[in-house]
């Protein structure tokens, strides 16, 4: 595919790596939907971005609101042709902690936002995509996720966090499988540590650490970096079915 002219959904996109993402699809002349819960960064963000991009508040856990933001996109772009999954929430919290037991609902909130969320928007978007045309590749769609590195090398404290992942990355190929009749490709990311307000909270000292413990480069992906790999899978049919670590070749120590 190339990026001049598609219509791209990017959950997620009023911040971090969504954010990079819907910006530089944007430079390269695609029209873009950043479609966030946050109104107030999303709608600030689209200002800025211009007439290439426009937000639509959306809560990718709600069928309804999904399915209207999807309306919206058909009505004012005609079509969907990339879903750039980056919507997603992170937490820390031991199953034995000083004081309490690891929360249920922390857990199943953590696997509502990354896993259901994430595969509310495939099912949904990827029914407007099939109506698409085929391009001189035969491709109608793309579908990108964003997994983590904590799908492979959890930390203490992150088992639904890298349950989440996990179960984002594990359905890539079973998905690619499926609508590879349609001629929708499914991928997904799966960054290490980057420089966003979700990375923001984890302390200094912690974020300093990764950086160095990172065989090269020696410090904090950078949102851009992101938005390069969202950019090439886009241009590169052959990249189907697969999770591709973006992360500097670190791997995360127990804690
Ligand atoms: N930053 C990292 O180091 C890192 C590493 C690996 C994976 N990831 C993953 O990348 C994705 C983006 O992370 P980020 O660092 O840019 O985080 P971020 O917090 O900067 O941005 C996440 C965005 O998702 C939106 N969001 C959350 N729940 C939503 C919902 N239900 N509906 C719609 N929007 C919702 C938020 O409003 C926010 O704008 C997440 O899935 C995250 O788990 C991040």
């Amino acid at each position: 595919m190339k990026v001049k002219g598609l219509v791209a959904v990017v959950t997620g996109g009023a911040s971090g790596l969504g954010e990079a993402t819907a910006v530089m699809l944007a430079q390269l002349g695609a029209t873009v939907v950043i479609a966030d819960r946050n109104r107030e960064k999303g709608q600030k963000l689209a200002d800025e971005i211009g007439t290439k991009a426009c937000f639509i508040e959306t809560d990718v856990t709600s069928e309804h609101s999904v399915t209207s933001m999807l309306d919206q996109v058909s009505e004012q772009f005609g079509s969907i042709h990339v879903l750039v999954n980056c919507a997603g929430i992170a937490i820390g919290e031991k199953v034995i902690g000083r004081d309490n037991i690891h929360q249920y609902e922390s857990f199943q909130n953590v696997m509502k936002v990354n896993v259901m969320g994430t595969f509310n928007m495939i099912r949904l978007a990827a029914e407007r995509m099939e109506r698409n045309d085929v391009d001189e590749q035969g491709e109608r769609g793309l579908i990108i996720n964003t997994s983590s590195i904590a799908a492979f090398d959890g930390q203490i404290g992150q088992a639904a966090y890298s349950a989440s992942k996990g179960a984002v990355a594990a359905m890539t190929l079973p998905l690619a499988r499926e609508l590879a009749r349609h001629g929708i490709r499914v991928m997904s990311i799966a960054p290490g540590l980057f420089e966003t307000p979700m990375s923001e909270k984890i302390p200094e000292s912690a974020r300093e650490a990764v950086g160095k413990q990172t065989p090269f480069p020696k410090r904090l992906g950078k949102p851009s970096e992101f938005a390069q790999l969202v950019v090439s899978i886009v241009e590169n049919t052959m990249l189907n079915g697969e999770v591709i670590r973006l992360d500097g070749a670190i791997r995360m120590q127990p804690k």
